[in-house]
């Protein structure tokens, strides 16, 4: 994504997302903005639970929501914030890079979408942005094309 003004599109609707965490145990919200090939964007955030390792990180959220609009195939790009909120603003100087998971999980729609997606990992005060390829952070990925299906 070399436009600047997308990008910072991308990244203030995944900071409102994370407005709307569900995060309780942790106080880390997470907000995930997926730029879909028309230009439009869905969006996710953290949801926790009681039973704490069944909490759903925001990316995951996001393509949940994608895949049921039939829509994974239409992923460009992913935009990453996160922090501690505090007096409803995100604190944090660090980019948040998507865990484990996540990278497999937006794996599946990248590779659906054939497509080495941008993704830019936004620090909850905004002041610093890094940018990857997913390819970059999830290297020799396993997914749909190794089972004949992308
Ligand atoms: N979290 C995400 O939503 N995405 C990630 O990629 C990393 C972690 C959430 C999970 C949990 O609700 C909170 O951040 C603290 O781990």
């Amino acid at each position: 994504m070399a436009d600047t003004d997308a990008r910072n599109v991308l990244i203030a609707a995944a900071r409102e997302a994370a407005a709307r965490a569900y995060a309780p145990y942790s106080g880390y919200h997470v907000g995930a903005a997926l730029l879909l090939a028309d230009g439009s964007i869905v969006t996710g955030a953290n949801v926790e639970n009681a039973s704490y390792g069944l909490s759903l990180c925001a990316e995951t959220v996001a393509i949940a929501k994608l895949a049921n609009m039939a829509a994974l195939a239409q992923v460009r790009a992913v935009a990453i914030i996160g922090g501690r909120a505090e007096g409803g603003a995100l604190v944090g100087t660090e980019p948040v890079h998507p865990c484990g998971r996540c990278r497999q999980i937006l794996n599946e729609a990248a590779e659906q979408a054939r497509t080495d997606m941008d993704v830019l990992c936004a620090s909850g005060d905004g002041s610093a942005v890094a940018s990857y390829r997913l390819s970059e952070l999830l290297p020799h990925s396993f997914g749909p094309k190794d089972l004949g299906l992308a």
